[in-house]
């Protein structure tokens, strides 16, 4: 079974192709980054205008790598929240006139389960009960999941999700934008020499991010921050150190089988090391390129939630901040 998936939630305009939710026969992606690195973060109206313009050529891309025509395809499926409205408006009311022009199922993926199910692509099988970390720039999640579309919220964070700490830290340190890649490359030359909080919250699967980043904003005015490369450090052992201590800890208690990673975050190198090297429990993370928003991830939840039969049709609408529990 072919799915076209599409997402446009947020600033990269992503299409794919993925048989039996779980292999890529495509996944292009047309990355609006260098046109928002003028402005050091995400222009709202600048995205949707940007997916306007990429988002057909983006589909016939993937159509044709995937060497797929229109015949072949057995559904759609759509990222239709959470995310920004304008940018969530282009990629549902594309997949809308294509279910409809091709008759084809239109099926409604939520972001992060998209996210989640990039654990499923390329040759993964993951176990339940697994323990989901999801760390992209607006979530940072502890899920609980006993089957497919079987979600419980643990915890998440009370403030700043872990890609959000990181792109302020990185504007704090005049690195740039975006923030996670800047950070893990000026971390790279940098060392853990400067001290920051962590929250822990004990007793509850939640984080709190904010109070690392303002630590690091005031020892950045009172110039106690040696170079940017080790506060770059520092900040990026800081925030790994809690995530990968208090997704161990919630897994064991939860007596888990496997740890999934997933969300922009999960890019970071430091982090999937850290939390491989840490975890008694096995752990999957997808490789680097499904871990940023794609659109293989999208169809890869699409064809489950499809063959749970939960079908969308076209009064399907966009949800900014819609919830994955
Ligand atoms: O999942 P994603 O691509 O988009 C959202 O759904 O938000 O995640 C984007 C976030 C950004 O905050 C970005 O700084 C962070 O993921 N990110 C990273 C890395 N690559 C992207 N954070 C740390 N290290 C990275 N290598
Ligand atoms: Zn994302």
């Amino acid at each position: 079974m072919k799915i076209l998936g599409v997402e446009t939630s947020c600033d990269e305009t992503a299409a794919a192709i993925v048989e039996d939710g779980v292999k890529v026969l495509s996944n292009e992606i047309a990355s609006q980054v260098d046109i928002h690195a003028r402005y050091g973060g995400i222009v709202p109206e600048v995205a949707s205008r940007q997916h306007t313009l990429s988002i057909i050529p983006i589909i016939s891309s993937a159509m044709t790598k995937a060497k797929t025509d229109w015949q072949e395809l057995d559904a759609i499926a759509v990222t239709n929240g959470p995310g920004l409205a304008g940018s969530l408006l282009v990629g549902v009311n594309t997949a809308k006139a294509i279910s409809l022009a091709h008759k084809l199922p239109l099926i409604g993926v939520n972001h992060l389960e998209g996210h989640i199910y990039a654990n499923w692509l390329d040759d993964n099988v993951p176990e339940f009960p697994l323990l989901c970390l999801i760390v992209s720039g607006g979530h940072s999640d502890l899920v609980l999941m006993k089957g497919h579309g079987n979600y419980i919220l643990l915890g998440r964070t009370r403030d700043d999700a872990a890609g959000e700490a990181f792109d302020k830290a990185a504007r704090i340190l005049g690195l740039g934008y975006p923030g996670g890649p800047v950070i893990e490359k000026a971390a790279a030359t940098g060392k853990d020499t400067i001290p920051l909080p962590r929250a822990w919250l004990k007793g509850t699967y939640d984080f709190s991010f904010s109070g690392i980043k303002t630590a690091l904003l005031r020892l950045a005015e009172d110039g106690k921050i040696s170079t940017p490369a080790d506060g770059a450090a520092s900040f990026q052992t800081a925030i790994i150190e809690v995530l990968v201590t208090k997704t161990i800890a919630t897994a064991q208690e939860y007596g888990v089988k496997q740890i999934i990673l997933c969300g922009g975050v999960a890019a970071n190198k430091a982090l999937r090391q850290k939390l491989m090297t840490d975890s008694p429990l096995p752990v999957l993370i997808p490789p680097m390129i499904l871990c940023t928003d794609n659109a293989a991830m999208i169809a890869a939840c699409g064809y489950f939630r499809f063959k749970a039969g939960k079908i969308a049709d076209l009064s399907l609408d966009v949800v900014p901040n819609l919830k994955l529990v």
